[in-house]
């Protein structure tokens, strides 16, 4: 049976849902932590990380479905890394996904901790998945790798070390790849570990989604120019009051445009060489390169 790109982002997303409220409302937990947990796991992110993962799988003709704790423990750590973005000691931002930030409502002590108990969590989530212990293994290894101290978390300081001076765009991208690629490039890692991919074509996939990554965030930092706040869910304009360096500030708004247009292309091209159902995955990149939220 034949599923349109459309109706495949609505059935994934729902699952998805239903997997996050199942897994953090079973927790024997403080109730004020299983709160502010699910606050901002349900304040209505895009999802766009677990769909890549679960198109990923679709493309190598694996059942979707066998990813969902997978794609539910990436979502935990991205919605714990946007917590803690949020807090006053780094972003300082009041708005996410058009809700008061955790720390508004919890405060920062139980936002902190929310976030913490999220990325342990999801490590849990994959831990306990009825597949083999070597699958395990490597999803979990691969998530540490996007997520730590060689990725989202290096993206996060050189970011804040880059910002009130100039950097080249050389080292902006780099910031880019950490900050968002990895984590994001993740998402099709695992769809095509769980596909039983190759060796080389899981590299190959990691590098398509990599450009995905990169686009993901040009987007970000043109939106923060031209976004309409009710859409994006958060303050426009926040990169420039904090100094920050963007592809915008760097390029032009035209040309960070131009850019984006470049670095999907590359994308895409990478896809073109994989013997795989690729039409979700390029679906994807129109979805990257002209989301207004
Ligand atoms: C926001 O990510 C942070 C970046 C890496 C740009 P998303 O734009 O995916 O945030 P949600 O999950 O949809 O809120
Ligand atoms: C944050 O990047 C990305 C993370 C790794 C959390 P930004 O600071 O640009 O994200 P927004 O604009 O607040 O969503
Ligand atoms: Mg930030
Ligand atoms: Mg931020
Ligand atoms: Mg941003």
């Amino acid at each position: 049976m034949t599923i349109s790109f459309a109706e495949f982002v609505v059935q994934t997303k729902e699952e998805l849902e239903k997997k996050l409220a199942d897994a953090v409302s079973g927790l024997h937990c403080p109730e004020v932590l299983k709160e502010s947990m699910l606050y901002s796991l349900q304040a209505g992110g895009k999802r766009i990380r677990p769909l890549l993962l679960f198109a990923t799988m679709h493309a190598f003709r694996q059942d979707w479905r066998e990813g969902i704790p997978v794609a539910a423990s990436l979502e935990m750590i991205h919605t714990y890394s946007l917590i803690h973005d949020d807090l006053p000691c780094m972003d300082d931002d009041d708005l996410r996904r058009g809700k008061p930030t955790n720390h508004k409502v919890f405060g920062e002590a139980y936002a902190t901790l929310a976030g913490d108990a999220l990325l342990t969590y999801a490590f849990e989530v994959i831990g306990t998945m009825d597949i083999s212990s070597d699958m395990k293994v490597a999803l979990m290894s691969e998530l540490a790798q996007a997520a730590g101290p060689e990725g989202m978390v290096a993206g996060q300081v050189a970011d804040m070390e880059g910002t009130h001076r100039n950097i080249t765009l050389e080292e902006l991208e780099n910031v880019h790849r950490n900050k968002t690629g990895k984590l994001l490039a993740f998402a099709a890692v695992a769809g095509a570990i769980l596909g039983n991919a190759t060796k080389e074509q899981v590299e190959q996939i990691r590098e398509f989604a990599m450009y995905v990554g990169l686009a993901f965030q040009i987007q970000d930092d043109i939106l923060d120019v031209e976004g309409s706040e009710i859409l994006i869910g958060k303050p426009v304009g926040s990169d420039q009051e904090n100094e920050k360096n963007t592809y915008v500030s760097l390029l032009s708004l035209e040309k960070a445009k131009e850019k984006l247009e470049e670095t999907i292309h590359h994308g895409k091209s990478i896809l073109e060489v994989l013997p795989i159902n690729k039409a979700f995955l390029e679906e994807i990149c129109v979805v990257v390169t002209e989301r207004k939220q």
